[in-house]
């Protein structure tokens, strides 16, 4: 998919940013200073080489577990894929589908077209599915955009995109568009690529202020994060305009791994006879990320915590959570005078700065990620075997945050890897919220004593 690649003007946003600094004075800038030694490097791209033929060995273990979300018992050739998807496919290393790939893609593919929501637990493989359903539907012929794709972030939207170029790469007569800030198209012009992926507020001004796209044209509508996309609280100003401009037979194809009781109703009322595909509650939470708490009593104090465990166990990568910016920062700051490589992300960088934080981080540049709830859905580093919630997820009333708790904790855990949550709780109040959500997901969030260092290891183990 040659005209794929995103060129440096049509993401730059020069017009946007002044030296370093953005337009929003508080930004924190990600400390991006790294020495590479090449000699660790090549190290630690063994061992990382070496737990990855490990876990490939543990993934076809759990596709033949009929208790796992992993577990399918179609190959991708029953699915009846394209060829060209089908070589993308297992060009990205995929031998089997999951069960949500399994059990969405015939629904999706279905003549007429049907309309789905569609409910799996984080690192499942959602993106594959809705990917593959895209592609499917694209008439490359027709030079228009037939499929919009929409993300609540910047940095998923980018993330998705690149899942679309990859499975797409045989089959390069599909080209792709990028609807997110900073990436200019010339007014007045219609855009030819069958299929854009964005943030709503950028493809709502595509589709209608600025009519790059012609809404009318849409075949297949995706809203990934579906559950935060029409939440009161989230994107459904925007998700429910755009939708507004699609045309009555348009598919829609909603996916999360979390819809809350009232956001299952709405979405229901909003999609025209769909598919359903809804996990129990006690299916929502992964075996293989184990959860801990550890029982502080200031943020110092939380901070002398995550040396210990950093102290104690090999941490292949990590992301920790803050509530606000301005622990985050604080945070990464005391991080890297401990000798860490700190990246930080949130909300108020500049697209190319936040561009730039992930890209190093997923690169392994550097190991840890402190961020705000920007990056707690959707991000799939598979090398973070480890999640901290330095704050525990809160909504604006301060009540316990149960979705945002659950897609934090899947940023480990990816596919059927081993990951660790660890709550960090310093008042009755957190105590409080984290009982809360064990009593949300009924299940049991251990102790850990974090200053004891042979407790600590054995999480590990
Ligand atoms: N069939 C497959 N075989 C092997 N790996 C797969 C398969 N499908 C997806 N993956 C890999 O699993 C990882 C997680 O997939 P993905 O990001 O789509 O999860 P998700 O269900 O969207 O999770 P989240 O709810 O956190 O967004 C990705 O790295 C992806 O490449
Ligand atoms: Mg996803």
């Amino acid at each position: 998919m040659g005209s794929l690649r995103l060129t440096e003007n049509r993401l730059a946003p020069k017009a946007e940013t002044n030296g370093s600094v953005t337009h929003r004075a508080d930004d924190d800038k990600a400390a991006d200073e790294d020495k590479e030694d090449v000699a660790v490097q090549s190290l630690l791209n063994k061992l990382i080489r070496s737990s990855l033929v490990n876990t490939t060995n543990q993934v076809e273990v759990l596709q033949r577990d009929p208790s796992s979300p992993l577990y399918s018992v179609k190959s991708f050739e029953q699915l009846r894929l394209k060829p060209q998807l089908l070589q993308g496919v297992y060009a990205m290393g995929f031998n089997r589908p999951s069960r949500i790939q399994e059990n969405a893609l015939p629904m999706m593919l279905a003549e007429p077209p049907q309309n789905l929501i569609a409910q799996s637990q984080s690192g499942t493989g959602k993106t594959a599915a809705f990917v593959l359903a895209m592609l499917s539907h694209v008439d490359p012929a027709q030079t228009w955009t037939q499929c919009l794709c929409v993300s609540p972030t910047y940095e998923l939207a980018l993330q998705t995109g690149k899942v679309i170029e990859q499975m797409g790469q045989f089959y390069p007569e599909v080209k792709l568009s990028y609807a997110i800030r900073g990436n200019k198209v010339e007014r007045g012009q219609k855009i030819q690529e069958h299929i854009v992926i964005g943030t709503p507020g950028t493809v709502l001004d595509w589709c209608h202020k600025l009519k790059f796209i012609d809404p009318k044209k849409i075949k297949v509508f995706v809203l990934d994060e579906a559950d935060v996309m029409i939440a009161t609280q989230g994107h459904q100003d925007q998700s429910i305009r755009i939708q507004r401009l699609l045309p009555r037979d348009c598919q829609m194809l909603l996916f999360s791994a979390t819809f809350e009781d009232s956001v299952w109703r709405f979405a229901e009322r909003i999609v025209p006879d769909p598919n359903i595909i809804k996990l129990k509650r006690e299916e929502e939470t992964l075996d293989n990320i184990k959860q801990y708490y550890v029982l502080c009593n200031s943020k110092e104090e939380k901070f002398a915590a995550l040396c210990n465990i950093y102290g104690a166990i090999t941490i292949a990568q990590a992301m920790i959570f803050c509530h606000t910016r301005k622990t985050a920062g604080w945070l990464a700051g005391e991080l890297s005078r401990e000798g860490h490589q700190v990246a930080l992300l949130s909300g108020e960088m500049v697209v190319e700065q936040r561009a730039a934080v992930i890209e190093r981080f997923r690169e392994g540049k550097e190991k840890v990620l402190v961020t705000t709830n920007v990056c707690a859905r959707g991000i799939d580093v598979e090398q973070v075997s480890v999640v901290i919630n330095f704050d525990l997820p809160v909504d604006k009333d301060g009540n316990p945050n149960n979705e945002t708790y659950l897609h934090r904790i899947g940023r480990t855990g990816r596919f059927g890897k081993r990951g660790l949550a660890i709550n960090m709780i310093d008042s009755k109040h957190s105590m409080n919220i984290l009982n809360k959500i064990q009593e949300h997901f009924n299940k049991k969030i251990e102790k850990l004593n974090t200053d004891d260092l042979d407790e600590i290891e054995k999480i590990a183990n």
